[in-house]
This record gives C-alpha cells, structure tokens and sequence, in this order.
C-alpha cells in the first residue's frame, strides 16, 4: 500500500509494527549504519525486541532525532528511553551520540551539529504526534523553514512543556530512510493527514520524506484505520 511519497506497511497490531520496526533497525545496525532514533513512548517496544534479535550494534552508531533538554537520567529524556530499553540491553553497543539535554538548547542544538556534521543518515526512525509533529518540529514553528542548519533549538508544541533540540528537515530527510513507526487509534487522523493528504506546515511529518531514499511507515490497523487499502 502507498500513501503520498510513502511506503505503507500495516499490521495487525501494536506488537507486530514494533517487531516489523525493529527488524528494519537490525538490518540497519548489520549494515553497519548510521541510526537516529526516536524518542516518545511507542519505540520503546521495538528497541526491546531490537535488542533480542541482535545484541551486537557495535558495526552502528546510535543519534537521536530530537531531545528534550532535561538531564539523560530525567524520565522524559529520550536518551533515557533509548539507554533502559536497548543500549543496557545490548552485548555491544554502538557508537553513542547523545545529544545534551542538560544543556541550554541552543548550546546542546549547536554542539550536536558539530557533532552529526555532514554525516548522512542511513535510517531515521520517526515518530508522530496525534497533532501531526515529527521528532521536535510541531505544527506551524519555524524551524520548519530552516533549510540551512541540520540542528536547531525548538520551544515545545506539547507536553513535555520543555525546550527541544531536533533535527531539522534537511537533516531527517537526506536520510537513507526515513522509517515511521505510529500505533494507536489516537494517531489515525495524524496518520491520514501525514501520509495520505497534501503536505502542509500544519503537519510537519507531511513534509518529511527521504529526499533520495526511501521513506516508510509501519502502523497498526488502528493507527491505520484512516488509510485507504
Ligand atoms: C519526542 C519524540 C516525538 C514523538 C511523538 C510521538 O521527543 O516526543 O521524538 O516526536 O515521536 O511525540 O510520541 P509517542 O510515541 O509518545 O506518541
């Protein structure tokens, strides 16, 4: 199934999108590629089972595609998220590129493009808020108009109600692949109107697409229940 620029893969249910995601991080990781991971609360399943299938990411580097600027021990931090439930899990881990969020953003945002540099991305793993945001770009902000810079400072568009640190579109989408991973009835409009209707500042995720890769999107049925077969 297609949607507008995206590869579509629907599954019947939370836990098969999260084992789908995962096998897709895993074939990355073998590759030895270069990772952003998502942040949020639905990959932690996938990086679960990410880890079981294959314990060694020592070939990849892990980055993340946005941060909240707390601590890395604080429960929001999606660095935190990543360490509990694949790094500590991990028989070798990866390269880790954290992105510090104890930092003010716009001191965390510019260290973390020193960092990334020019690095291409082989796989960004996406989420997708029920709004329509992508990563830390939300609806209407203006760093949805940044083409230059690869990672800039975002106030929130939604709870945690702290400053972000994401990478911009140019970044996300000079991706090998950009790998969407959205579950749950709450995200079905969200999912309609990012994958299916024309692109809009409205949706941030609309406007994501790898530029010369591919971009896919693994949803349950319910996160999919807006989508024409
Ligand atoms: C973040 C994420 C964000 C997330 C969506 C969906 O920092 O919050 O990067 O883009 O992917 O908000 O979050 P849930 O998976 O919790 O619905």
């Amino acid at each position: 199934m297609t949607g507008r620029g995206v590869e579509l893969v629907v599954c019947a249910n939370a836990e098969a999108a999260a084992r789908a995601a995962a096998e897709r991080l895993v074939d990355a990781v073998r590759a030895g590629g270069a990772i952003a991971l998502s942040g949020g609360s639905t990959p932690r399943r996938s990086f679960e089972l990410a880890a079981q299938l294959e314990p060694s990411w020592a070939k990849a580097s892990a980055w993340w595609g946005d941060e909240r600027c707390v601590p890395p021990h604080d429960a929001r931090s999606n660095y935190r998220l990543a360490r509990e439930a694949l790094l500590d899990r991990l028989a070798r881990p990866p390269e880790v590129h954290r992105i510090r969020g104890e930092l003010p953003a716009e001191e965390a945002a510019a260290a973390y493009e020193e960092e990334l540099g020019e690095l291409r991305l082989d796989l960004a793993l996406m989420g997708l808020g029920p709004e329509g945001h992508t990563a830390s770009l939300f609806p209407g902000a203006p760093t949805l108009d940044e083409r230059v810079r690869r990672v800039v400072a975002a106030k929130p568009g939604l709870e945690p109600w702290v400053d972000r640190v994401t990478l911009t579109l140019p970044a996300l989408s000079a991706s090998r692949e950009v790998l969407f991973l959205v579950t749950g009835e709450a995200k079905a409009d969200a999912a309609r109107r990012a994958f299916a209707e024309e692109p809009t500042r409205d949706v941030p995720a609309s406007l994501l697409r790898s530029s010369e890769g591919r971009t896919v999107a693994i949803l349950d049925a319910a996160a999919a229940r807006d989508l024409s077969g």
